[in-house]
């Protein structure tokens, strides 16, 4: 595990944005596994700049997100497909066909699930997998736990995560409570792993994730066993190790 300490959340978003965009320089028909939340905006804002600059070309790229609320349409603007559209796509040169969200508008989830892990498997796996985490050591939406789910699939999402949603919301009541999430397994079988964290308050959960034992109780614990992982933390984030 290599991990970059930098000073700020700017700092954190252009060191991002350089891996991510080195990944595509290695290997332009890479596929991205993408995540979303307040974490990645500030890298994709930096992507999108490299794109007009020309310094990366995002079109044979090839993308799959973490995950998508249950029962909120496309078109609302608290999706993830829509924040991925609002913060990344419409500013880059990626085909949209090669996009891949969660449908959180499903009437078949099991098919849907089963369905996104082998639309990954497809397209031989994720190259590199962009991670933020959760105050409660979540990533993705795999919640604490007593087991480390593998494929994609629905989960109930916790208290926790509800609060820590609901400032994207009008009212804490409008949060999804559920969501299709890819795996433990799924995110763990991407070939390269780049984890973000800034600010003072996941400070306690990333020391717990990068130095405490390997838990479902901690998600993020269990990339201490992925052999390729880059963590790019700030000094707040990093202020506990
Ligand atoms: C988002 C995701 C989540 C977030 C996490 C942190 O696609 O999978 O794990 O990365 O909840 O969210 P922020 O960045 O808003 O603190």
């Amino acid at each position: 595990m290599t991990i970059y300490k930098v000073k700020n959340y700017d700092e954190m978003s252009k060191k991002a944005a350089d891996i991510v965009a080195a990944q595509v320089v290695l290997k332009p028909e890479c596929v991205l596994g993408l995540a979303t939340g307040s974490t990645p905006e500030g890298m994709y804002a930096e992507l999108a700049k490299k794109c007009d600059n020309k310094d990366v070309d995002f079109s044979k790229v090839k993308s799959a997100n973490l995950d998508e609320y249950v029962g909120i349409d496309r078109t609302n603007d608290q999706s993830y497909y829509y924040y991925m559209n609002k913060h990344l796509f419409s500013k880059i040169n990626i085909d949209k066909a090669n996009t891949n969200i969660p449908d959180g508008m499903t009437n078949d989830p099991e098919a849907e699930c089963a369905n996104y892990d082998k639309k990954i498997a497809d397209m031989g796996g994720v190259d590199l997998q962009v991670l933020g985490m959760g105050l409660n050591g979540h990533i993705g939406f795999n919640e604490p736990d007593t087991y480390f789910p593998k494929g994609t699939h629905c989960v109930k999402l916790t208290q926790s995560t509800i609060d820590a949603n609901a400032r994207f919301f009008a009212s804490i009541d409008d949060v999804p409570k559920s969501a299709y999430t890819m795996g433990i397994g799924t995110i763990m079988s991407a070939k390269k792993i780049l984890l973000l964290v800034n600010g003072a308050k996941k400070a306690e959960i990333l020391k717990a994730a990068l130095t405490g034992p390997i838990t479902p109780d901690v998600p993020a614990s269990i990339l201490q066993l992925h052999n390729d992982v880059i963590v790019v933390a700030d000094e707040e984030a990093l202020s506990a190790m």
